[in-house]
């Protein structure tokens, strides 16, 4: 009996976890460069020449102009054309991350993450320095954005603008958009170091300004943030995240510092145990372990501890495990959009294990230990599941392998092209595509949907926005976790 249990807990995927014996390989090179080309379908404002998905446009080529402030690019955050703050800066934080840490397993796809990182922070770079003491963090007003279902190159919609300020101030964007900047300074370190010193010099003004001014956003823009992207979580965990960020971007003691003098009150001792664009406690754990397991830092032992606990409770069989995994094997937190955070828990896992191979550690549970590998199958499980080895047979990466999800909730991708039917299609013509039983002409390559339900049930139906619904924070941690992949298939 013990020995069975040794057994199990060496190989554990091997005992909780049963790959099905005849899955063909999946190609992870495949996969990483569509979940990359992904974000070109969800961008705003005047594309390139070298744009790859050619059924978009241009679009809200105005933004912001009402408001005397240049608001053009970014991206849509999912099916429909706003331009939410919140997370789209975390979606740069976590491409951005997948870059730092798996970005020499990208091969040729490095150039275009890079891109993807970019279209991010060039946004946000004018978001943060249009005025002083000022963050633009959201165009359109979701609630009359979501009464039409129009293509992006047609919105008539209002592209209102709001802002926070040391009035109405908003820590928990404020503090993610510095995250994003500085996360991206290390992207672009040797390829642009100008543009990587405009990043971090923004990034600390933008920290100084969400330090300063305390709130969450959604007190001051509750009706056209919430229910959307409301700051649930509280602005604590963006202040602890952001502040690491820049830390790890600058090597300024002084982020340091804060972090040691302030970790406690901010959240560090908590434990959560989602990741995604309202929490970032689990992320900001990982993140600072690095210091601990890579350089030592000894304050920072903390985080290498409650990582531990975040990953047990990931684990099945370890102890402090807590987290609910369907009959196929997928990590299930709830029925909208499950998969955000199915793939930031994947990223967290091959970060984590990464580091602890930097040092040759391994995750305490209690009184056992779980290696680097056995968070690697569990991660590798649940890519694998979302590229189609699931009971479905179903890829929920649109584009990808033989079966994928024809009827995406996504207005452009759902609407002839602009190229194919170049006349309007106006705010209530929309919807008898929304409701149509046709497969989407333009196909969104790439893009990861919110998935199956606790049962590995799916329905693709357009109009069922919690399962077909992509969203640029589903695919940027999957970016990493199919670099990492991709990376290795030669020796698994
Ligand atoms: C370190 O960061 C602090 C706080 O933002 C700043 O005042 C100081 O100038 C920075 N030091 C260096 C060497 O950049």
């Amino acid at each position: 009996m013990e020995l069975k249990i040794m057994i199990c807990l060496l190989f554990i995927s091997l005992c909780l976890i049963h790959p099905s014996a005849s899955a063909p390989a999946l190609n992870y090179a495949d996969a990483l460069e569509k979940s990359i080309l992904f974000f070109e379908g969800q961008r705003s404002g005047k594309l390139p020449a070298n744009q790859r998905l050619t059924w978009r446009g241009h679009s809200g080529l105005s933004d912001g102009s009402t408001y005397h402030v240049d608001l053009v690019g970014g991206y849509y955050d999912a099916g429909d054309n706003v331009k939410f703050g919140l997370p789209m800066a975390f979606t740069t934080t976590m491409l951005a991350w997948s870059v730092i840490e798996f970005g020499n397993r990208m091969a040729g796809q490095i150039n275009y993450a890079r891109d993807a990182v970019r279209w991010g922070t060039d946004y946000l770079l004018k978001a943060a320095t249009a005025a002083p003491d000022t963050l633009y963090v959201q165009v359109a007003d979701p609630n009359q954005d979501h009464h039409c279902w129009e293509r992006p190159e047609d919105m008539d919609t209002p592209r209102n603008v709001y802002k926070v300020t040391s009035q109405n101030p908003g820590s928990d964007v404020a503090s993610e958009t510095a995250a994003a900047l500085a996360a991206a300074s290390i992207v672009f370190r040797r390829t642009d170091p100008a543009y990587s010193a405009k990043l971090l010099q923004t990034a600390m003004k933008v920290f100084d300004f969400a330090n300063r001014y305390r709130g969450k956003y959604s007190d001051s823009l509750s009706s056209v943030v919430c229910p959307f992207y409301c700051s649930y979580s509280g602005y604590d965990d963006e202040l602890l995240w952001g502040a690491s960020w820049l830390y790890l971007a600058s090597r300024n003691a002084s982020y340091l510092s804060y972090v040691s003098s302030n970790g406690y009150t901010l959240g560090a001792g908590d434990d959560t145990y989602s990741f995604s664009w309202d929490d970032k406690r689990p992320g900001t754990k990982v993140l600072l372990s690095q210091g601990f397991l890579r350089n030592k830092i000894q304050q920072l032992e903390l985080y290498k501890v409650h990582s531990d606990n975040y990953i047990c409770s990931l684990v099945p069989g370890a102890n402090g495990f807590q987290a609910q995994y369907t009959p196929g094997g997928l990590l299930y937190k709830e029925g909208d959009s499950n998969l955000q955070y199915v793939t930031s828990a994947t990223f967290l896992l091959l970060t984590y294990a990464t580091y602890l191979n930097s040092d040759g550690g391994s995750v305490s549970c209690g009184a056992s230990k779980i290696t680097a590998p056995q968070l690697i199958s569990l991660a590798k499980k649940q890519v694998d599941y979302i590229l189609g080895q699931n009971p479905a047979k179903m890829s929920y990466m649109v584009g990808f392998g033989e079966r994928y999800p024809l009827h995406v909730h996504h207005r452009g991708s759902s609407i002839p092209s602009v190229h194919a039917h170049p006349s309007h299609v106006s705010c209530n013509d929309g919807f008898q595509y929304l409701y149509s039983g046709s497969p989407n002409p333009n196909v969104l390559v790439g893009a990861v949907l919110g998935g199956p339900d606790g049962n590995d049930g799916f329905s693709d139906d357009r109009n069922n926005y919690q399962q077909t619904e992509p969203a640029t924070y589903i695919n940027a941690p999957m970016v990493g976790a199919l670099a990492f992949f991709s990376g290795t298939q030669k020796m698994t």
